[in-house]
């Protein structure tokens, strides 16, 4: 059953459920085609953001993987990115030799997909992609192209819901909308 009513903090629905499921298994089948040759397969979910975005992903892929996350953040609790990225959490699998695929919200000014990819690439792994259900390039202050990505969204949209967060709430609409100002 999904839920028809619209929380009252939503100025409008930019993704709904419909349009997240049906983008998502696009992008479950392009990770069964990029990874079908893959035996070690490590998807690096970006918490929190990510979690909607992975649990749904995940349900569609065939090939064998192993779940990790980490908890990278530009953010010090506002809207505002600081610039300083730090790892709150850290992966718990060596990734040394495998296939490495970080599953992020939101790629915005890059400076966290940056950091991330760096770190994690300092660990040798076999590969490294980035899957992103957001891209906003107009508002790139690092330059960062995501391998893959759901939607493209506007520099002055700020969104919530589907994972992502108002000051760490609205986080569990199953859409993605614009808040009311
Ligand atoms: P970046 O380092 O500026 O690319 O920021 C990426 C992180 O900022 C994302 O992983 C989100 O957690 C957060 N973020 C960026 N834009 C939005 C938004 O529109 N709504 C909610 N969170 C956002
Ligand atoms: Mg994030």
């Amino acid at each position: 059953m999904s839920k028809t009513t619209t929380d009252p903090r939503i100025e409008r629905i930019l993704f709904s459920q419909e349009q997240l499921e049906k983008r998502i298994k696009e992008l479950s089948s392009w990770v069964n085609e990029t990874y079908k040759n893959s035996k070690d397969l490590i998807v690096v979910g970006l918490l929190k953001g990510c979690l909607p975005f992975y649990a749904q992903l995940i349900k569609n892929v065939n090939v064998d993987l192993i779940t990790d996350f980490m908890i990278a953040s530009s953010y010090d609790g506002k809207n505002k990115s600081s610039g300083n990225v730090k790892i709150i959490l850290d992966l718990v699998t060596n990734i040394e030799n495998k296939d490495v695929l970080i599953v992020e919200d939101i790629v915005d000014t890059g400076r966290t997909i940056s950091k991330t990819v760096s770190i994690l690439k300092s660990r040798n792994p076999k590969s490294l992609k980035v899957l992103t259900l957001l891209n906003k390039p107009s508002n790139r202050v690092v330059e960062f192209e995501p391998d893959n990505f759901g939607f493209l969204v506007g520099k002055d949209d700020f969104v919530v819901g589907f994972g992502f967060d108002d000051e760490e709430k609205l986080r569990q609409l199953p859409y993605i909308g614009i808040i009311k100002s």
